[in-house]
């Protein structure tokens, strides 16, 4: 039995939730990594009630990854470079288990994960996408928003599924686009509200207070 499934909750139509035990975060990065040090702040100012159980950036020299260790959180360096992704993903998900991780938090992982690992982890993975999804998925998206002309961008994150940038919607900010924005400008705008916003959707993850009704992600 695994933790998770020690639990007293039931996530509807997904696996069961541990609303006293599951806390336990695995954060995977690849590059800056400032939400991740977002949601270390968010816990160590107890707005969050979680622990960082690892940090894993399949880029060795990701900022994150040193910001990870100044800051005394566990953190390791799994090159992806190179690898099968599969054979990739599971040297992950070992690292993940071995740190008894029950959420996977994606806080700017640059690599594409493979259906096998995202059926080893089901609705226990979030992402967080600096656009209004179901708009502009993919790289680039603030750049996208404003090549289209939109007047409204933001941030997004969701449950992880096979698909790009397509899973259930945990949670949603909005923020005005500028007639004077670049993409630096607007990112950044985005940046303020995905620092609040990717804390406040593991709290209600790690809650268990929803469930899924087809698509949607609600309250319970
Ligand atoms: C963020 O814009 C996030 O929405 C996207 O990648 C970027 C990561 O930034 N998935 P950081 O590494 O957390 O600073």
């Amino acid at each position: 039995m695994t933790r998770a499934d020690a639990g007293v909750g039931r996530g509807p139509g997904g696996p069961p939730y541990n609303v006293y035990k599951m806390k336990r975060l695995g954060i995977l990065l690849s590059g800056r990594g400032s939400n991740f040090l977002a949601i270390a702040d968010a816990i160590a100012q107890r707005r969050l009630d979680a622990e960082i159980a690892v940090v894993i950036s399949n880029r060795p020299d990701a900022p994150g990854l040193a910001a990870a260790l100044e800051r005394g959180i566990h953190a390791v360096s799994f090159p992806s470079k190179g690898l099968d992704r599969e054979v990739y993903d599971r040297q992950l998900i070992e690292g993940l288990r071995a740190h008894h991780v029950d959420l996977v938090c994606l806080a700017g992982y640059m690599r594409i994960l493979s259906g096998y690992f995202i059926r080893e982890f089901p609705l226990r993975i979030l992402n967080i996408h600096p656009s209004l999804l179901p708009a502009f998925p993919g790289l680039d998206a603030q750049h996208q928003a404003l090549e289209h002309g939109a007047k409204i961008a933001g941030c997004t994150v969701h449950f992880v599924d096979e698909g790009l940038d397509s899973g259930p919607i945990v949670a949603q900010a909005a923020v005005p686009v500028l007639d004077g924005d670049t993409a630096e400008s607007l990112s950044a705008r985005i940046l303020k509200e995905e620092h609040r916003l990717y804390s406040e959707a593991i709290a209600l993850v790690l809650s268990g207070a929803f469930k899924i009704e087809g698509r949607r992600v609600v309250r319970a």
